[in-house]
């Protein structure tokens, strides 16, 4: 196998910097690697692999020759101006932003569900990193759709801050430790109203139906990357006082019945998949668990007696990494492995 020339853009934030750390543990084929990041992160120099390597501020950099694969979490505006630059210049961009995902010419990936997608980078050069909250959902729903079809899914999230950002995690901790002062809890700025013992059903902007983007999100998304309009998907997204981790509870209704045995074995056999179930002793996936791994968690495996063929799950998974940074760095290898 070669090596490759990489670039990650945003690379001083909290999902690039993940991406740094995890292109490093999967020992993913680096030869150069070229950080990226606002004017603001001039002079700052971040660790790969024992090497300090500057950040070049993106606005000032004329050519992006040379690179081959470029990590992008820099928010859609940066995606959406450079994504197409690198890809002229050579890149094959694999974009956490949503601003590509809904694109019909660029890939929506999650490599366990549906990694012939990639095929597609070549379109535009780009390939889009679904939503954090949809990635961990559709590890999940895959082996019960190919099983038992999927009719409609009911999801509700409990969202960490760092989904918003390193800015908002600072802003939880400031919080906390003003009101463990006993001080006055300084105001909410990047989440919308106070995060610290709070929970906030507003992320991303509100859409004339009155649902958030992010509930949308989820929507879209799912039946792109599952490739099954009929899929129907409805969704609450909540930001909770939680720094990394997202959890779900996910009510799924399949035209064939999945028991919880079935279920239990289905997710035992797919990939990406550890499920921790164990209600008699109190063992079900918690985000304080799950920080720092790269799988996706089920539990909670129930029936929905509502319905005839129903189940009700707990679905968690570290948002930066699965999320986000494992994710994208899971894509550029199905690239390296089977196209480049
Ligand atoms: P910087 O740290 O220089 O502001 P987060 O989502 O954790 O806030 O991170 C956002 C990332 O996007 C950071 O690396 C940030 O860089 C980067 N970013 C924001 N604005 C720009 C810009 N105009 N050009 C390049 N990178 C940007």
């Amino acid at each position: 196998m070669g090596e490759y020339n990489v670039a990650v853009v945003g690379a001083t934030g909290a999902v690039g910097r993940m991406m740094i750390k995890v292109l490093e543990e999967r020992n993913f084929p680096v030869k150069n690697l070229r950080l990226f990041a606002s004017p603001r992160s001039k002079g700052v120099k971040l660790k790969f692999k024992g090497e300090e390597i500057p950040v070049e501020v993106l606005e000032e950099t004329k050519s992006f020759k040379g690179i081959e694969i470029a990590l992008f979490s820099a928010g859609a505006k940066r995606s959406l101006d450079y994504a197409p630059l690198f890809a002229k210049d050579g890149a094959v961009v694999i974009d956490n932003s949503s601003a590509w995902r809904m694109d019909p010419e660029v890939p929506l990936v999650v490599p366990e569900v549906n990694p012939h997608a990639v095929k597609d980078y070549k379109n535009k050069g780009i390939i889009a990193n679904p939503n954090c909250s949809t990635i961990q959902m559709v590890v999940a729903l895959k082996p019960l759709h190919d099983y038992g079809k999927i009719k409609r899914v009911v999801v509700s999230t409990y969202q960490a801050v760092s989904g918003a950002g390193q800015k908002a995690i600072n802003e939880l901790e400031e919080q906390v430790k003003a009101w463990c002062r006993g001080e006055k809890m300084p105001e909410a700025k990047h989440i919308p109203k106070t995060i610290a013992f709070n929970c906030v059903p507003h992320i991303d902007v509100f859409f004339p139906n009155r649902y958030t983007k992010e509930e949308i999100k989820m929507i879209e998304e799912t039946k792109k990357i599952m490739e099954d309009p009929n899929i129907k998907v409805t969704a609450t997204t909540v930001r909770v006082p939680v720094f990394y981790g997202h959890a779900e509870a996910v009510n799924v209704e399949t035209e064939k019945k999945i028991t919880v045995e079935k279920a239990f074995e289905l997710f035992k056999n797919a990939p990406g998949i550890v499920v921790v179930d164990d209600p008699e002793n109190a063992v079900y996936p918690l985000q304080i668990d799950v920080a720092g791994k790269d799988e996706v968690f089920v539990g909670r495996i129930r029936e929905d007696f509502s319905v005839e063929c129903g189940l009700n799950l707990w679905v968690v998974a570290d948002n930066l990494r699965k999320g986000a940074a494992t994710n994208a760095v899971q894509i550029a290898e199905v690239l390296i492995r089977d196209y480049l």
